[in-house]
């Protein structure tokens, strides 16, 4: 059966929220007696926090999922699973754990801000990421501005619609917290993709690259 700690971030799962799996024949009171037996560590319960609420995730979006798929907030544990997606993205470069750990704390702080998102197949292996960030601006009457980020989903999970739940499940988020707009920016190759997700095409991105010295 999965782990106490595994039932703690399964979120947004078909089974619904934080529902634990339960084995046939495993009964309610087996389930207490085991999680009593092997309480997660604080470690555990440390790696595990996910970066936000979980309630932000929406219920449509986890309910439309392929079977044995979930939709939850980012957490500390997801380490290599989730560079590793990063990297049919682009280069992520050699991040060691402690590096990838601060990193995370930092985003953690900033609450409110940071919301990573991972889709998990059957095998409760990380498949799909996606990161929304949030900009509080003074125009617009104090309004705040969504930006939609690095976007990636494994080689061989590609072209199951997880790209499309992905942006589904941020834009929620965006509206959920009060962004009027989420923005992003894409080469011309995923135009179609996004598109095919609802976004249109505005404006025209200019870059900056600066040389580290
Ligand atoms: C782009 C990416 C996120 C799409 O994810 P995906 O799960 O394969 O896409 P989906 O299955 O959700 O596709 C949704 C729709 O968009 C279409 N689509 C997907 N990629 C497309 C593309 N590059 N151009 C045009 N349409 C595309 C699909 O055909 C599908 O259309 P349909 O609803 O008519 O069938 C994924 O291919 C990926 O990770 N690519 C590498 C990293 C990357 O480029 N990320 C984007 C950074 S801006």
């Amino acid at each position: 059966m999965r782990s106490t700690l595994q039932e703690r971030v399964a979120f947004g799962s078909k089974e619904g929220p934080s529902a634990p799996t339960k084995q046939p024949g495993t009964t309610n009171r087996t389930l207490l007696h085991q999680q009593q037996l092997h309480p997660p560590s604080a470690l555990q319960l440390k790696m595990s926090t996910p970066l936000f609420d979980p309630t932000l995730i929406s219920s449509e979006v986890a309910s439309s999922l392929p079977d044995g798929y979930s939709i939850r907030p980012a957490c500390k544990s997801d380490y290599s699973q989730f560079l590793d997606v990063l990297r049919v993205l682009t280069t992520v470069g050699d991040i060691s754990e402690a590096d990838w750990a601060e990193r995370y704390d930092w985003m953690a702080a900033r609450k409110d801000e940071y919301f990573i998102i991972c889709i998990t197949d059957d095998k409760e292996k990380v498949v799909g990421v996606g990161s929304l960030i949030i900009e509080k601006k003074f125009l617009r009457n104090l309004g705040i501005v969504g930006h939609i980020e690095d976007i990636a989903v494994s080689k061989d999970q590609q072209g199951k619609k997880l790209g499309l739940k992905i942006i589904h499940a941020l834009d929620h988020i965006a509206e959920k917290v009060g962004c009027y707009k989420a923005i992003l920016d894409c080469s011309e190759k995923n135009q179609g993709f996004y598109e095919k997700c609802g976004y249109k095409h505005a404006g025209v991105q200019m870059a900056h690259y600066y040389e580290k010295k």
